[in-house]
């Protein structure tokens, strides 16, 4: 199939789905200007020891390696802006295509482009708390203490260490997780994975729980031998084409 047929055949799979949901990763907020994890000679983890700097251990035994390596990249993520890839999703949403949103990423940017049903599987960078009292913070508690060099931030009653409501690596997966996998293993007849290496379990299990895949990724993916359509192409361009073949003609562009 060429990229054309590709798109037809993956705008005809989402009109006779019954349950369409969508499956994202970082890949999708590259067009956004953050950078993805696994993407050769530009990810993240190439630069950074994800298990060195990112988890709930590094945080409590060495709270300033974790706010001066991991935090930097996430004060950067609260400033993107949601790019073609997220609104065309937002759309499909809006023509009742597209059930909701299952994401990896933390930035925010489903909701900035209008999506209403999205689960954040690994968190948001929209609060904190504190690890003494729970006390809840906003983030931009946490930012303006590490701008005044207080790091790490901590609370204002009980002076115990703050942390972002992100899911780190140790962490458990949220409820939100399971509500998540629950409703794909009761309704997902069809599954669009965008932007995501599918290497990072338990959320690289979700997709098997769909009984069809379209896969829009650059790189290949472990669920590409399943899929009924693999998309190399950016997730801006595919998604847009796909969400365009989806609407009435005259809302065409
Ligand atoms: N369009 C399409 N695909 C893209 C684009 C783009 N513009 N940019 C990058 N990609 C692809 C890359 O080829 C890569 O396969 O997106 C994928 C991103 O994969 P990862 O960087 O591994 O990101 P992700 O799958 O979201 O990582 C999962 O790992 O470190 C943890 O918590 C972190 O949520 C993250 C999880």
């Amino acid at each position: 199939m060429n990229y054309h047929e590709q798109i037809a055949r993956a705008a005809a799979l989402i009109r006779e789905s019954t349950g369409f949901y969508c499956l994202t990763g970082a890949g999708l907020s590259t067009e956004s200007g953050i950078p993805d994890f696994r993407t050769p000679g530009t990810g993240i983890w190439e630069k950074i020891d994800p298990i060195k700097t990112a988890t709930v251990e590094v945080l409590q035994s060495n709270p300033r390696l974790f706010y001066e390596a991991a935090f930097n990249r996430f004060a950067s993520i609260t400033l993107a802006e949601p790019n073609a890839g997220h609104y065309a999703l937002a759309r499909m949403e809006e023509m009742g295509y597209l059930k909701g949103v299952i994401t990896q990423n933390i930035d925010g940017l489903h909701l900035k482009a209008g999506s209403r049903k999205v689960w954040e599987v690994h968190g948001h960078l929209r609060s904190g708390y504190c690890l003494g009292c729970k006390k809840r913070y906003p983030f931009e508690e946490l930012v303006q203490q590490v701008e005044l060099k207080r790091i790490p931030p901590v609370c204002r009653s009980c002076y115990n260490i703050l942390r972002p409501d992100v899911v780190l690596f140790g962490d458990p997966m949220p409820p939100l997780f399971y509500e998540a996998e629950e409703t794909l293993r009761r309704c997902c007849d069809l599954m669009l994975v965008a932007g995501s290496s599918l290497v990072v379990y338990p959320v690289a299990f979700l997709p098997s729980l769909a009984r069809k895949l379209i896969i829009v990724n650059l790189q290949p993916t472990g669920y590409d031998s399943v899929a009924e359509v693999v998309i190399h192409e950016k997730c801006g361009k595919a998604l847009h084409d796909i969400a365009e073949m989806l609407s009435p003609r005259e809302e065409r562009e």
